[in-house]
């Protein structure tokens, strides 16, 4: 029988129009040399943007040195990275479980509040999207209904409403094992659900015993102009989930918990192979130096402000989301938008919001990268 297409990869995505061949800085090339400024990042991932020196020379001397060892055997360059992130996070979550992905390190997160709780349920907030295993996609809104793909969730699951932070002891009860959230939401269009609702959370976690998962897989690691969007809250979580810019496009992720959760988890409650991998903690080392030493925080800050302040231009119409996680809200379908805008080089994220255009670019963005966005969007219809 023929195949529809030369390709053996499964079509479970859609793709950009766009075959990228190499990348420097904040720009993509396709094969016939053209240039495509990057403002989306590989979905948030690439925070020091391509060929970054120090990460580039830190991976290879990391792969000579030696490429693995697992958990089982200790090397010098895990225990770096983890001090390095704990220091990193200014939070009082001092423990590290390194695994491999967004959705991992919040299955195990979802698994050490159950387990420390005795609890059978979480409860989660609407337009979240927390990855798509058994536990993750069971807390990711819609999910069931879409491509979950499991007989049962593995607990008991409820959605907050996002804007109703009225609703929240309806939803966290001495019931509740853990209540996970996206401070700011990234699929759903970069949406903050702000200070005032993550705190009636960790008052709620606290007055019944729960315990606050922040997944900060998208909006953490610097995305905020702050190092996770904890510190620019406020707001302390139990467990924090980290993954996409952590390693630069090194596949990681890492769980950071407290001192008393850590406790709860004895040896060989926990596993993974490659999770703290040597690679991987060499690019986790390497992204937080270079997030350090060229003042990046600073510069997302200054970037998200100056995208806002430039862009309503064209079919932008406001704005939302904190620092380099952007929505831009469009009076257009965003496709449309996002597909106009590569024709003209520039790549664009849309989000699961139809109206809301995404950029997650990356933190060595400059003023005039932003300018050329401005540009040409003036240059869309409205
Ligand atoms: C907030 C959030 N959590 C979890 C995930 C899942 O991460 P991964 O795709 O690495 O499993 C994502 C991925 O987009 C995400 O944005």
């Amino acid at each position: 029988m023929a195949l529809a297409s030369s390709s053996h990869l499964l079509p479970v995505f859609s793709q950009y129009p766009l075959e990228v061949a190499a990348a420097e800085g904040v720009w993509l090339t396709n094969r016939r040399g053209e240039r495509v400024l990057d403002l989306y990042g590989g979905h948030a991932v690439a925070a020091l943007g391509y060929a970054h020196p120090g990460f580039t020379a830190a991976l290879a001397r990391q792969a000579q040195q030696c490429q693995f060892q697992s958990n089982a055997v200790a090397m010098a360059v895990r225990e770096r990275a983890a001090a390095r992130l704990v220091a990193f996070a200014q939070l009082p979550l001092t423990q590290v479980f390194f695994v491999n992905s967004g959705a991992e390190a919040n299955e195990n997160a979802l698994k050490i509040a159950l387990r420390a709780s005795g609890r059978v349920h979480v409860a989660a907030v609407s337009g979240s999207f927390h990855g798509r295993t058994a536990a993750a996609g069971a807390v990711t809104d819609g999910a069931r209904a879409k491509w979950y793909g499991f007989p049962h969730t593995p607990f008991e699951v409820s959605f907050i409403p996002r804007a109703e932070p009225e609703a929240i002891a309806l939803h966290v009860t001495e019931r509740t094992a853990a209540v996970i959230v996206e401070p700011v939401q990234g699929l759903a269009g970069a949406v903050e659900l702000g200070a005032p609702f993550l705190a009636a959370l960790r008052a709620r976690c606290d007055a019944v015993g729960a315990y606050l998962i922040f997944d900060e897989v998208q909006c953490g690691m610097g995305r905020t102009g702050w190092p996770f969007a904890a510190n620019l809250y406020g707001v302390r979580p139990d467990l924090l989930t980290a993954a996409k810019a952590l390693g630069n496009g090194f596949p990681c992720a890492a769980v950071l918990l407290s001192d008393a959760l850590a406790a709860s988890c004895p040896s060989e409650s926990l596993g993974t192979t490659f999770g703290g991998g040597p690679l991987a903690c060499a690019a986790i080392e390497a992204v937080i130096e270079a997030i350090e030493q060229e003042q990046l925080l600073a510069r997302v800050q200054r970037l998200g402000a100056y995208i806002r302040a430039h862009c309503l231009a064209g079919p932008v119409s406001a704005h939302q989301g904190a620092g380099l996680l952007v929505g831009l809200r469009t009076r257009r379908k965003a496709r449309e938008v996002q597909a106009e805008l590569l024709e003209c080089g520039i790549l664009a994220g849309t989000s699961s919001d139809a109206h809301v255009l995404r950029l997650l670019p990356p933190y060595i963005l400059e003023e005039e990268h932003v300018d050329m966005l401005r540009d040409a969007l003036a240059e869309l219809a409205p």
